[in-house]
């Protein structure tokens, strides 16, 4: 293979750049010519493309965001969108695409490799770590470092006024942010999407906490099972007891990578332009177990990790 593409796809993730990084120095090591398409399938739908050499990923390992841009883009998804992309495909001789993001861009690369045969292989980039196949995804130990941090911050505001703190994180779908955040910054209680909801013995907890002289608690809850001002509201409702909420919001998307998102992202790049410069289609990278793995994108995208809600039950016996 002659010609590869990378494009970030979808929400970015820190340690996107370090996978752009390692694509391209990969691909320019095996003698391919390397573009770049800037705002993931819009760019692509576009011809935003530019040529990257091994210099242009100097400097960017160690930024957030993603230097390419990224977007979410609805015209991708119909025939009309997907052909423009072959034609700016073929226009360009890019015979190969690395696909960096979630489980919604690699639907797109499946469909694009239907439309005109070129070769895409997957690589996972999101902070919700949701994708099927991978223990991680690239930004994911990053996000939850980055809610921990804050965390820290306001469990000494919380301690200091003996407050209950409600603090709400990212996750649509899914609790692996809330559960790693919550089990990592000490929380009384977590609530994921995953499971239902129950908050009157949430609430006996905290009252049965004060009694004990336990004043301040920090409730981390996941965006998809309910907004930290619902929960808030609900509690003082129920108890009297005054709270405070905290939106972590985008925060938890920006930033340095970590160390961890560095390593995973330079992996991942690295064996997604091998698999490419070998011929390679419709997979994606993972790890499992600590090693570097390759599977069907089909399979990727036919299902959703599961949250490992077991893990609830730490929560509850480091919290008594
Ligand atoms: O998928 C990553 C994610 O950060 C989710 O956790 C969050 O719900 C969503 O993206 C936010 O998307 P947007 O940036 O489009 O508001």
């Amino acid at each position: 293979m002659k010609k590869i593409g990378v494009l970030t796809s979808g929400g970015d993730a820190p340690g996107m750049n370090a996978a752009v990084r390692a694509v391209v120095r990969t691909a320019v090591h095996g003698g391919a010519e390397v573009l770049g398409i800037e705002r993931g399938y819009h760019g692509l739908m576009h011809g935003q493309v530019r040529p990257m050499g091994a210099a242009s990923v100097g400097g960017i390992i160690n930024l957030g965001g993603t230097i390419l841009r990224t977007a979410r883009d609805s015209v991708f998804k119909t025939e009309e969108g997907r052909r423009m992309a072959a034609r700016v495909i073929e226009e360009h001789g890019i015979e190969g695409l690395a696909i960096i993001g979630g489980d919604g861009s690699f639907r797109g690369a499946l469909e694009l490799n239907r439309t005109c045969g070129v070769k895409v292989v997957g690589i996972p980039g999101t902070i919700d770590n949701d994708i099927l196949g991978t223990q991680y995804s690239i930004g994911f130990d990053t996000a939850v470092n980055t809610a921990i941090t804050a965390i820290d911050k306001i469990r000494d505001t919380s301690a200091s006024h003996d407050r209950v703190f409600v603090v709400e994180v990212m996750g649509r779908h899914n609790g692996f942010i809330a559960l790693e955040v919550g089990i990592g910054a000490g929380a009384e209680a977590v609530l994921v999407p995953e499971c239902g909801r129950d908050l009157v013995s949430l609430c006996r907890k905290l009252q049965a906490g004060q009694g004990r002289g336990k004043m301040s608690c920090i409730i981390v809850v996941a965006e998809g099972a309910a907004s930290a001002s619902d929960i808030a509201t609900t509690i003082t409702q129920i108890t009297g007891i005054e709270t405070r909420i905290s939106v972590l919001g985008h925060i938890q998307r920006g930033g340095n990578p970590s160390a961890r998102d560095r390593f995973l992202a330079t992996r991942f790049g690295h064996r997604a332009a091998e698999l490419l410069l070998e011929g390679r289609t419709n997979l994606m990278v993972g790890i499992e177990m600590g090693q570097v793995v390759e599977l069907p994108l089909e399979r990727v995208v036919a299902g959703r990790r599961d949250l490992d809600t077991s893990l609830l039950a730490l929560v509850e016996v480091m919290s008594i």
